[in-house]
């Protein structure tokens, strides 16, 4: 089909449940292509609806030859549009078009070489050679006519198949994982070469997007949010604040787990950019209360997560009723891989605030939900944020709590912050600060021997720790330079009384976390 008969305006992905999904949308956007994710149970209508220029089958769990495995719900190869199969894909076109699919022993993922047989459209411009990341169940066992051979692996797996006449494309390996050495060519080839499609998708029209849709889910009613000062909550709130500024009503609920100046700041900020008066509760003597001789880090939590819900409750109650509950969830919060829209909904979700009661009243709006954090932090910019917000590293809802091994003792809450300010302030003034993914002290339950002038001390230990990560799930030591760690440490032990010893930590994750409890 040639380009000017079609107008586009998304690709359209048919989720199957791979944990890969979001990968391939997010793919999409860095072309700055439009896509939506819509379940394999869409009707040809619904998928028509979306103006597609191209529909990708993604990967997923099951084996196509199984009974009840999701199947393609409507003829997607006679809509006259490209489709690329991605793995579970592949095998739904090879079936769907009258070829053989049978079981294969067992399943295997990995790193393979395949190698291009033929001149391919969607291999444009990608050596003959190349190494993918492979994950294979099922096998094809018979071609469907019109079909031919593009790919095979080293070891003789079908690795991709096409009726370039029909444009429809078949690859049996991820395209979307950085693995696949020439995942994102392949990606651009299906985009530009195939489809045609004109490259819009940008903060500013996410933005647009998303307003338009949450006027029109919310209409008149209110919405209740709780903000924390980090990056997601204040992109999630000045994003609704746009939409629906007069109905929203943001809560800031002070912990007393808090950095120094923190809650002055996050105030500050909010009322730098939202319209929405901001409702500010300290419950900081309340959750110290409860705190009080508890040593066991999960107890911590859940003791934290628990009082955050009767704040927050108690909140809504007094500003409510409220018909909704905004939350900065992202798309790496959502912990287990879960299918947003397709079969595998297995939903786990790792709420920024703490962790929200099942049974609060609300229906949930989570805008930045598909979002990586590198694209939250752009919309961020786009909404007109500052510099330092977006950059801001993350901090965890339980603050300074899970810093502290052991019971939580308000001086030590107190020493804590002031060694955590000159670390921090350390790297800003030293550009080291967005070098790294997240940087913060310890106080360690550990008091050691020192010296100062003549005198003998015997003081606690502080530890510092900076990482550099992708997105949090693991992590590395950040190689700070010893100069920089040699200053911090003086200016710490000078500065604040009672500590004598700095250590830093050298571990990754795994096999630690980042935080120490
Ligand atoms: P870990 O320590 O598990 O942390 O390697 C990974 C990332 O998550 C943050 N973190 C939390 N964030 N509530 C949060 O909102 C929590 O309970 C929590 N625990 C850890 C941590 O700071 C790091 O960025």
């Amino acid at each position: 089909m040639r380009k000017s008969e079609r107008k586009g305006e998304s690709i359209v992905i048919l989720d199957f449940g791979s944990q890969y999904t979001q990968l391939i949308a997010r793919r999409i956007r860095e072309e700055r292509v439009f896509s939506v994710i819509l379940s394999p149970k869409a009707s040809l209508e619904e998928i028509r609806a979306e103006k597609p220029w191209g529909i990708i089958l993604s990967g997923g769990p099951a084996s196509v030859t199984d009974k009840g495995s999701p199947q393609l719900n409507a003829d997607v190869m006679s809509l006259g549009v490209p489709v690329l199969g991605i793995c579970y894909g592949l095998h739904l076109i090879a079936r769907q078009a009258g070829g053989d699919v049978e079981k294969a022993d067992q399943r295997e993922y990995g790193h393979t070489v395949i190698e291009i047989g033929r001149d391919s459209v969607i291999f444009h411009e990608t050596p003959r050679e190349q190494r993918v990341w492979m994950s294979h169940g099922d096998r094809v066992k018979r071609l469907p006519d019109g079909f031919e051979v593009v790919a095979t692996s080293r070891g003789g797996i079908l690795a991709a198949f096409e009726d370039s006449s029909r444009g429809i494309f078949a690859l049996q390996f991820h395209p979307e994982v950085y693995h696949t050495a020439y995942g994102a060519d392949i990606i651009r080839n299906f985009l530009f070469h195939v489809c045609h499609c004109e490259p819009s998708w940008s903060s500013g029209s996410f933005v647009e997007r998303e307003i338009a849709k949450i006027r029109e889910t919310v209409g008149s009613e209110r919405v209740l949010c709780a903000v924390s000062g980090g990056v997601d909550s204040s992109v999630m709130a000045c994003l609704l604040d746009r939409a629906i500024g007069g109905q929203l009503v943001p809560v800031f609920v002070d912990n007393g787990l808090l950095r120094m100046h923190e809650v002055e700041e996050v105030k500050e900020l909010l009322a730098q950019h939202l319209t929405a008066e901001l409702v500010f509760a300290d419950a900081s003597e309340e959750f110290l209360k409860r705190l009080a001789g508890v040593s066991d880090a999960e107890e911590k939590r859940k003791i934290i997560g628990k009082c955050f819900i009767d704040v927050f409750e108690e909140q809504s109650r007094k500003q409510g009723p409220f018909a909704f509950l905004a939350q900065g969830t992202l798309y790496p919060d959502v912990i287990e891989s879960r299918s947003t829209v397709g079969p595998s909904a297995t939903i786990k979700s790792h709420h920024n605030v703490g962790g929200l009661p099942a049974d609060l009243n609300f229906r949930l709006i989570e805008p930045l939900a598909l979002l990586f954090k590198d694209e939250v932090r752009e919309v961020g910019r786009y909404l007109g944020l500052p510099d330092r917000q977006v950059k801001r590293h993350p901090f965890p809802g339980p603050g300074l709590a899970v810093r502290i091994p052991g019971e939580i003792a308000r001086e030590d809450l107190d020493l804590l912050r002031k060694v955590d300010r000159i670390f921090i302030d350390g790297l800003l003034r030293e550009g080291l600060y967005d070098s790294v993914w997240q940087a913060f002290a310890v106080l360690l339950p550990v008091r050691s021997v020192g010296v100062m002038g003549d005198s003998r001390t015997y003081q606690r230990a502080v530890a510092l720790r900076a990482v550099t990560s992708l997105d949090g799930m693991t992590a590395d030591w950040a190689k700070l330079p010893y100069e920089f760690l040699q200053q911090v440490s003086a200016e710490i032990v000078n500065k604040v009384p009672g500590v004598n010893r700095i250590v830093y930590d050298i571990s990754s994750k795994p096999p630690s976390t980042i935080e120490w409890e």
